[in-house]
């Protein structure tokens, strides 16, 4: 705005101009790291990404590749690929793997937010201890908590899995390639079990 106000009154030439929209491209840009396990991603998670993409100027999906403790149903690129694919409306948004520490990760990146998700007060201990011990490793990233729709709520990628695999039901809970993969992956596991469950 000070850019145009400026520009109007005459007071900038051209190469001025351009080293306010330098400036603000580059110094004033906030990243932000979206971390998380995405095993796989569902529409809880994409509604706090929609979120955070409209109030920070980059969002970086970030996967952990093998620095957390769960035993994944699905491997890393699959996750990747399942985030990926639905992606493509946030324009001013990545995906990566990562593995190491969170916060060496964001400052190779340069963000200086992480996001996270924050669904019923359950989540709430665990999110406080690792924005803690975050801010303890780093204190010049900020942990942000974003609340998706309620519908979204009481879900997680555990309970989406249990259906999907276990009782080979369906959820609308989930993009389509996901369900697909989850059915796919349902369909390997009964035959490696001969069917028997
Ligand atoms: N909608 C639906 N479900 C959601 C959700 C949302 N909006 N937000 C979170 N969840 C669910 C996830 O599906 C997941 O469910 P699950 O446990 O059933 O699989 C659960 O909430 C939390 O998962 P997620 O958000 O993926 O986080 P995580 O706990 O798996 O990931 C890391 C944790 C990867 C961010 C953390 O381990 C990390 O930073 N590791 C790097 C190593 C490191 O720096 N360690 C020190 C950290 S203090």
């Amino acid at each position: 705005m000070l850019k145009s106000l400026l520009q109007s009154q005459g007071f900038l030439g051209c190469g001025l101009v351009q080293i306010l929209g330098y400036y603000k491209g580059f110094i004033f840009m906030t990243i932000a790291i979206y971390p998380g396990t995405f095993d796989p991603v569902t529409y809880g998670h994409l509604d706090v990404l929609e979120r955070a993409s409209k109030i920070f100027d980059q969002v970086l999906v970030a996967v952990s590749a093998d620095n957390s403790d769960k035993k994944t149903a699905f491997d890393c690129d699959s996750r990747l690929l399942l985030l990926v694919e639905n992606i493509s409306k946030f324009p001013n948004v990545s995906v990566e793997a990562f593995s190491g520490l969170l916060v060496d990760y964001a400052k190779t990146k340069g963000a200086s937010v992480v996001v996270r998700g924050l669904r019923a007060v359950s989540d709430f201990e665990y999110e406080f201890q690792m924005a803690q011990m975050n801010r303890h490793l780093d204190s010049g990233l900020e942990t942000i908590f974003l609340m998706p729709n309620e519908k979204y709520f009481y879900t997680s990628s555990s309970l989406i899995k249990q259906v999907h695999l276990f009782g080979n039901r369906e959820t609308n809970l989930v993009p389509d390639n996901v369900s697909i993969a989850l059915r796919n992956l349902s369909v390997k596991k009964n035959i490696k079990s001969g069917g028997k469950e």
